[in-house]
Parts: structure tokens; C-alpha cells; sequence
């Protein structure tokens, strides 16, 4: 049977529909190639959020091209995913794809390279909408037999549940609700059975994915008890035997209410972090941006959340260099990033994006002052995270252990609740164990344990 590489870029939305992807090919027999080298049919699963990460798969897949077709005319070559769905049909002419698949019909992929390998159709392009296609990233590449440590095993210790499609808060700054469409929302039900097969096959940990998780079940579903949907949903995965963490990501600050951080007070297995976009320090920015809350809102929230867990593990997205972010703007982003002290923040440059009302808003910021803000910005939120990380010395914290280091292969590496990445020296069996260690050394966003050392 042919094999297929599948390469993933941005968010880890686009890391689980290439996994149940990928799933669809081994159903069918396919091999999963761990590189583009010899594979039958190579897939780029894209993003759109900046211009960037399009420019990056768009040049990869020129080279792509250039070099199979060169050698192999047979080779089946495709894109997934946002960039897949706001280009369409342009990308064939652009790199000479074969198969072009929309955000709303992953599920159809491996049926489609069907039709192309055995010649039934020349090119696909599939970008239609598909009323309950939310429902149809459900598979998980089924490893059983196939354990027994290594990269395998890694991936039965934490599973990603894709919980809802698309979103409808149009920050006026962003593209996803044009790639992946208006926000629709599996059923509690459906989620909990696709958690329970996973805790069944051995998962010890799960995080809910969504564009917008705090919005989940909004319209389908709407709030209980005091409750809303996304918290009942969250109670109902917490309830599955054999789960010892759960996590989520990402949320909307304006979806922090009381029910949300009192669940952090009220459910065990719910991990001590959060990723909470904030975007900007500026309430005339927010404003510009449609993000629906101001810098007073956002700075409550998260003292809500460390009253209820002092060690809670925050971090942030921002955009610096909005249209019409001025000196002032940027000195607010700057001030609410020390007053928060994020674990880590994640800072972008903004990049217009088609058919996006700030692309088109009036004094854009020049390229230079972006790169200068960023990089203001960035060793500023680095000397806070070093900050944060320093203080884990000598400390002792309980991971989860998820495999081999991601760098260093002869160690293993764990997650603590707040999702700071351990590596440590261990064997094989301690893959899936949840481990106390002390903090020995900390390096840059990692921090390294010794499980032998249990007097603290
Ligand atoms: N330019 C720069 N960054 C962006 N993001 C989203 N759209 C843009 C854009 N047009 C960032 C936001 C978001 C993260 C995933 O990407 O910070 O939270």
C-alpha cells in the first residue's frame, strides 16, 4: 500500500485534524512515512493566521514539487486546511497540487487520494461548506500492538479532542472565522465517548480543542445550573475513569466567569494553566480589535485565577504594530505584560490578512516599528519568564511523563499541572506515570528533574 507524509503547520487545531487524517489512511492501509522522502502522497496541513506561515508552506510545496515531480510523476500532492480553503483552485495553477481540502472536509481526504491514486480523477479541490463536519474529527491513529516505548508510547499518554469548529468573535485583526467558518459544537455525549476511548486505550490525559473553547455549546447546548455549556462539559470529561488531567485551549477572556475559575477550585484533574489571549494592553486597541473585554477585565480575570490557584501557569498571545497602535499603545501592552508576570507569551507582528477589516484600516504600522516592538516586547516577557522558571530550583513538582525529550532522546520528558516541560533521566516504564521530581537545573522554558531525590 503507498505511504503518506503529512506535515502540519500552525496551531494544535491543525496538529489533530492532521492526526485523524492521518488516522483515515492507516484505516484504509496506507503507511504513515515519517518524512516527505519516498512517500506517496505528500500533504501540507496550512495556516492562514499570518501571511508568513502561508508564504512558508506556498515555498514548500514549489520545492516540493519541483524535486518529486522531477523524479516521480505519480506522487499525490496536497494541501489541507485554512490556506487550503481561503485559496481553493488557485493553488493548483500556483504549485501544481493535486488535491486542494478545505477545513470542512478533512474527513474526505484519504477517499480523495483514492480517487487520484487509481487515476479516477485528475485534481480535487474540496472547499465546500459540510453541515456537521465538526462531529468528523473523531479518529485516532489506533496504536494497539504497536507500543512498547519510543515515539508510540508518547503519543497514548496525552490525547488532543477536537470539541467544536470555527468561530464567530470576527477580531478584525484575524482570518479564522473565513477559514474555518461560524462556531458549531459536537455533543457533550459524542466528546465524552471519544474521551472514554481514549482513556480505555491507555491516554492518562486530554485537552479539548476549539478556536474558541469558552464558547462551546453557546447556542447548541446554553448554561445550567449556573453552569455553561463548556463547564458541563468539562465536569462530564472529568467524571471518565482512567483520566488524571485534563486541559483546554484556547480560550476568550470574556469567557472567564466564576463558573470557569471556580471549576479550577472544584475539579482535581483539572491542570493548573491556561492560555488566555490577551492581544493588547491598550483599551483603545482592544476596541480596534473587537476583542469584547478591556485591560481592567483582563488584569481581573487573571486575579481570579491565582486566588484560586496561586501557581497557576499563564500564557498569552499579542499582536504588536496594530494599525494605529501608537507609542502609547504599545507602553500599555508593555506594562500589562509585567503586571501579569506570563509564564510565557507568544508575540506576533501584525500581519494583514485578506478580507479582514483591519487590513484595510487606516495608519498601518510600519514594518520597522513592528520588528522594533517586537523585539521590546519579547525580551521583555523573556527576563519575566526566566524569572518564573528560576524560582522551580530545588522545587518539587509532579509530572506527567510523556516520552522521549523532544531534544535529547536518551531522556524523558513530563509536564508539570502548570505545563512546564521536565526532562529527566528514566526508563521506559515511567512513560504514562505521573512522577514527583526536583528541579535540579532550569534552563530556557525547561527545567530539569531528578526523580532519585525524594527528601525535600
Ligand atoms: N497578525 C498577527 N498575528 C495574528 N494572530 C491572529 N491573526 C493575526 C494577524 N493578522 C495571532 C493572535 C492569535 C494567534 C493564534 O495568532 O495573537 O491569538
Amino acid at each position: 500500500m503507498p505511504s503518506v507524509f503529512i506535515k502540519t503547520y500552525g496551531c494544535q487545531m491543525n496538529e489533530r485534524d492532521s492526526e485523524a487524517v492521518a488516522a483515515q489512511f492507516v484505516a484504509k492501509g496506507y503507511s504513515l512515512a515519517s518524512s516527505e522522502k519516498g512517500a506517496d502522497v505528500i500533504l501540507l496541513n496550512t495556516c492562514s493566521v499570518r501571511d508568513q506561515a502561508e508564504q512558508k508552506a506556498i515555498g514548500k510545496m514549489q520545492n516540493l514539487a519541483a524535486e518529486v515531480r522531477r523524479t516521480d510523476d505519480d506522487v499525490v500532492l496536497g494541501f489541507l486546511g485554512c490556506m487550503a480553503q481561503s485559496r481553493g483552485q488557485e493553488l493548483i495553477a500556483k504549485t501544481g497540487v493535486d488535491l486542494v481540502v478545505g477545513t470542512q472536509k478533512f474527513h474526505r481526504t484519504a477517499d480523495y487520494v483514492d480517487d487520484l491514486i487509481a487515476a479516477r480523477r485528475e485534481s480535487i479541490v474540496d472547499i465546500a461548506e459540510e453541515q456537521g463536519s465538526e462531529a468528523k474529527i473523531r479518529e485516532h491513529i489506533d496504536l494497539t500492538g504497536v507500543t512498547g516505548g519510543g515515539a508510540n508510547a508518547r503519543q497514548l499518554v496525552s490525547g488532543f479532542v477536537s470539541i467544536m469548529q470555527g468561530c464567530n468573535q470576527y477580531c478584525t485583526f484575524c482570518i479564522v472565522p473565513y477559514t474555518r467558518g461560524q462556531e458549531r459544537s459536537r455533543s457533550i455525549e459524542d466528546i465524552v465517548a471519544e474521551c472514554r476511548g481514549l482513556a480505555a486505550a491507555g491516554y492518562k490525559e486530554i485537552t479539548l480543542l476549539g478556536q474558541i473553547v469558552t464558547s462551546y455549546g453557546k447556542r447548541e447546548i446554553g448554561t445550567c445550573d449556573g453552569k455553561s455549556a463548556f463547564v458541563q462539559l468539562l465536569d462530564a470529561v472529568h467524571e471518565i475513569e482512567g483520566l488524571q488531567r485534563v486541559r483546554f485551549t484556547s480560550p476568550h477572556p470574556k469567557g472567564y466567569g466564576d463558573d470557569l475559575a471556580e471549576a479550577y477550585a472544584r475539579l482535581p484533574k483539572l491542570c493548573e494553566s491556561a492560555h488566555i489571549p490577551v492581544q493588547s494592553g491598550s483599551d483603545r486597541v482592544l476596541k480596534l480589535m473587537h476583542r469584547g473585554y478591556t485591560r481592567e477585565r483582563f488584569l481581573g480575570i487573571i486575579q481570579k485565577l491565582r486566588a484560586v490557584k496561586p501557581g497557576i501557569g499563564l500564557t498569552t498571545d499579542i499582536i504588536v504594530g496594530f494599525p494605529g497602535e501608537t507609542d502609547e499603545d504599545f507602553e500599555q501592552t508593555m506594562s500589562l505584560a509585567r503586571e501579569v508576570e506570563f509564564d510565557n507569551a507568544y508575540i506576533f507582528k501584525y500581519s494583514p490578512r485578506k478580507d479582514t477589516p483591519a487590513a484595510t484600516m487606516e495608519n498601518q504600522v510600519p514594518i520597522e516599528l513592528r520588528e522594533e516592538r517586537h523585539a521590546r516586547l519579547l525580551a521583555q516577557v523573556n527576563e519575566i519568564a526566566d524569572k518564573r522558571y528560576a524560582a522551580f530550583l530545588n522545587q518539587k513538582v509532579q509530572v506527567l511523563v510523556e516520552g522521549p525529550s523532544r531534544r535529547n532522546a536518551a531522556r524523558l520528558q513530563g509536564r508539570t499541572r502548570c505545563n512546564k516541560i521536565v526532562v529527566f533521566e528514566g526508563a521506559d516504564r515511567h512513560i504514562g506515570q505521573l512522577m514527583d521530581l526536583k528541579i535540579e537545573r532550569v534552563g530556557s522554558f525547561t527545567l530539569y528533574g531528578d526523580p532519585a531525590i525524594l527528601n525535600l
